[in-house]
């Protein structure tokens, strides 16, 4: 069978590991990549032995299977539909694209051309919570908080976007049904969109899920836990790490299980080429893509319409 020919387009800060792993991968071929920036080219073409162009429609030219797209989001659509209409398969970084519209449009493209579309949503690969796949079947209560520091290299979007959807995609995999209400609360301190975010989210059947993200900490946090009728789940996604509380017997059990930890960028890339030659919907697609970007839009907008309403209130004194 030949090897499929794949490249990575933006090899910034998360692109390299994208070249990095697929130059690692023996069932493919790294063929080529692009960046803009010329420095990064020369660099890792050199560091590689393959190809980089600055301008990412050369790479058409590679007769390439599939790409990563790793470039800021603002751009995702206009990279991501460009490989879809030429009939490539694509895996888009998180969140899929900056508007819900482009969503849907990538959606119905990735159809229309018959290519796989798979999203970035890298906790899915996350080893706890892969350990957890069916440990969690009825969740009730849920609360995640993602903390970290500001990198002025996102400027493009707020935290909700950044770091939060993380958990919204997280959240949507585990709750088996629609949201009912939303309700959000956020700040803007050091740049143009909301630094701090609070969203509280009731679904249909009475789950809650509880979400704080801020990317004005010095401290790191990624953790999530979760309540089932009978247990409760803490997971560590840095250290990759569970642990179980169960009701038994009138008392509580507590849990380690052993993990069995990997890279989950690794894990999600070498998913992308499996579907790529199976011919499968990846564990996230478009779909999932474009639902927790719908999510993360509804809490944005909540979060703009207390701004107004505070800001009207303030004038009015
Ligand atoms: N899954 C995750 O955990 C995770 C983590 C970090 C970033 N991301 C996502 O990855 C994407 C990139 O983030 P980053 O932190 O690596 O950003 P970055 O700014 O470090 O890198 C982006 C790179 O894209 C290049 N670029 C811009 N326009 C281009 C174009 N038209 N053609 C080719 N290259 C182009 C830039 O020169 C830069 O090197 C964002 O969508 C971000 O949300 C996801």
């Amino acid at each position: 069978m030949q090897k499929l020919r794949l490249a990575v387009i933006g090899t910034g800060h998360l692109g390299k590991n994208h070249l990095r792993i697929f130059s690692e991968m023996t069932e493919i071929e790294l063929v080529a990549f692009s960046d803009i920036s010329e420095e990064l080219v020369d660099e890792y073409s050199e560091k590689y032995g393959v190809k980089g162009y600055t301008d990412f429609e050369k790479l058409l030219g590679e007769n390439l299977d599939g790409v990563s797209v790793v470039v800021p989001t603002e751009f995702h659509f206009k990279v991501a539909s460009f490989f879809i209409k030429n009939g490539i398969h694509v895996m888009v970084e998180k969140p899929v694209t900056k508007t819900a519209a482009e969503a849907e449009e990538l959606l119905a493209l990735s159809q229309k051309h018959d290519v796989i579309f798979q999203v970035g949503h890298i906790e899915r690969f996350n080893s706890a919570i892969l350990s957890l796949k069916n440990a969690i079947q009825a969740p009730r209560y849920i609360e995640s908080l993602r903390l970290g520091p500001f990198t002025p290299r996102v400027k493009d979007v707020g935290v909700v976007l950044d770091i939060m959807i993380h958990d919204i995609d997280i959240v949507l995999s585990l709750v088996n049904s629609p949201v009912e209400r939303i309700d959000a609360v956020g700040v803007s301190v050091v740049s143009a969109h909301e630094d701090i975010a609070n969203a509280h989210i009731v679904f249909k059947n009475g789950t809650i899920a509880n979400f704080s993200a801020s990317r004005l900490s010095n401290e790191k946090c990624r953790k999530i836990r979760i309540f089932n009728n009978d247990a409760y789940f803490s997971v560590d996604y840095a250290d990759q790490e569970v642990k179980i509380q169960k009701l038994q017997n009138g008392g509580i059990v507590e849990e380690k299980p052993e993990i069995q930890k990997e890279e989950p960028l690794k894990l999600e890339l070498q998913d992308f080429i499996k579907c790529i030659q199976e011919k499968r919907k990846p564990v996230v697609s478009g779909l999932e893509g474009s639902q927790a970007l719908k999510v993360a839009m509804d809490i944005i907008n909540k979060i703009k319409e207390r701004e107004k309403l505070f800001n009207s209130d303030d004038n009015s004194k």
